[in-house]
């Protein structure tokens, strides 16, 4: 008999983006007329930079031919990228890590859901509240908690992250073995300083702990005394593992290429309490069940980090930022409270009401989609997250709209 992974059972319905996606399917077949705004998931809506499309092109064309084509690559990404972004995401920065220790992939999503592998079914995870549902739903798929009860999962530490912290969850009170970090933070984008980012790392090495940073909106960091990467803090090498995208900082959503950082000198320990090295776990993992980002879509990424890519995507940055500028400035004008946009794309709003319902109540009456709070955890319940990524006109419009049913 075929038995299935029980713990998939666990799952609270289907993914959150699935969820809304069939809502506003829903409401468009219903209103074919009515043009609806997607403020909701956090995908790009402008075109890749120029820099990057000419690599593209160029690399395509290498494939057509036999004295250039490539096959398989290196499973770890090939030593351009690897070498540009060493360079110029770490060494710039005074970060210490070098380019054997950089492994690109398909997507952060992927990565962020993946690593949990590598580690024991029966440790300690802890995991904010609210965050990006793939943690989670990645642990839950591995047997790492119980049932689901109260908005909660039995077995997870769930670090909190509200108003009255300004939404950087405190040290946990417990043991944990795995901590989830994502800063600027999925969904409230809130940031978190560096005397705080080494609160963090000081606690994984006191208690044999492992962090696992998602960095996949450093991009929209303004404030420069922030940190981008959790190993510009002290110590970080032997206790962080860190995500990068290109999807947010270069429009590589629908492109997809990813980075992850672990260290050679990040540390886990055996049943036995010996240490072992997660980038040969890591490794091992990487070589048996990924085979390489596309050798075009590598080099449109490394096209990123020359000069003109370099200004292209500052440029790309900055409009979506400007976007998240207009969001706060309307939301405030109506009186809400919120967080985030100026340190990210997200703005994080107290809806003061059901999310869900708040969600259904912009659907219905403006045509705007944004994304219900509560799906990204039991402290998101009475929030909605608006994201800045469309054009400047479709969010001026989706703002006038929400200002005309709010006001
Ligand atoms: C989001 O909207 O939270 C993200 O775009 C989802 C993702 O990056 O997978």
């Amino acid at each position: 008999m075929i038995t299935i992974n029980d713990n998939y059972l666990k799952l609270q319905a289907s993914y959150l983006f699935s969820d809304i996606a069939k809502r506003v399917a829903a409401f468009q077949e219903n209103n074919p007329d009515k043009q609806v705004i997607k403020l909701g998931i956090g995908d790009v809506t402008r075109g890749l930079p120029p820099a990057c499309i000419e690599a593209f092109h160029k690399a395509v064309d290498e494939m057509a031919d036999d004295s250039s084509f490539r096959g398989y690559g290196p499973e770890q990404g090939y030593d351009f990228l690897r070498n540009a972004i060493a360079k110029n995401d770490f060494k710039a920065r005074g970060a210490d890590i070098s380019a054997d220790e950089i492994f690109i992939s398909d997507g952060a999503k992927c990565d962020t859901g993946n690593i949990q592998e590598l580690f024991a079914k029966d440790i300690k995870v802890a995991i904010p509240d609210p965050v990006y549902p793939v943690y989670l739903d990645t642990n839950v798929m591995a047997g790492r908690t119980g049932d689901f009860q109260n908005g909660r999962f039995d077995g997870i530490v769930y670090l909190e992250a509200t108003q009255t912290n300004g939404f950087v969850p405190s040290l946990p009170e417990e043991e944990v073995d795995l901590i989830y970090l994502c800063f600027p933070n999925n969904p409230t984008g809130s940031t978190i300083s560096k005397a705080e980012l080494q609160t963090w790392v000081d606690f994984a090495r006191d208690n044999k702990a492992l962090i696992l940073f998602d960095a996949a909106y450093e991009a929209f960091i303004r404030d420069d005394s922030l940190p981008k990467s959790i190993f510009e803090i002290e110590g970080a090498r032997e206790v962080a593992i860190e995500f990068r995208s290109f999807s947010k900082s270069a429009g590589f959503t629908g492109t997809r290429c990813a980075y992850t950082v672990v260290s050679k000198d990040c540390r886990a320990f055996d049943s036995q309490g010996n240490i072992q090295k997660v980038h040969e776990l890591w490794n091992r993992r990487h070589c048996t069940k990924f085979n390489g980002v596309s050798y075009p879509v590598q080099r449109a990424a490394e096209a990123v980090y020359k000069e003109e890519g370099k200004a292209q995507t500052a440029e790309l940055i900055h409009y979506y930022l400007r976007n998240a500028d207009r969001i706060c400035e309307e939301i405030e004008a109506l009186g809400y409270d919120y967080d985030g946009g100026k340190n990210s794309p997200y703005i994080w709003i107290d809806g003061r009401t059901d999310s869900w319902d708040f969600f259904d109540m912009l659907l219905n009456k403006a045509g705007v989609v944004c994304t219900p709070g509560a799906g990204f955890g039991k402290c998101g319940e009475g929030y909605i997250r608006i994201s800045a990524f469309n054009s400047h006109e479709n969010v001026d419009e989706a703002m006038a709209r929400i200002r005309r049913e709010l006001s």
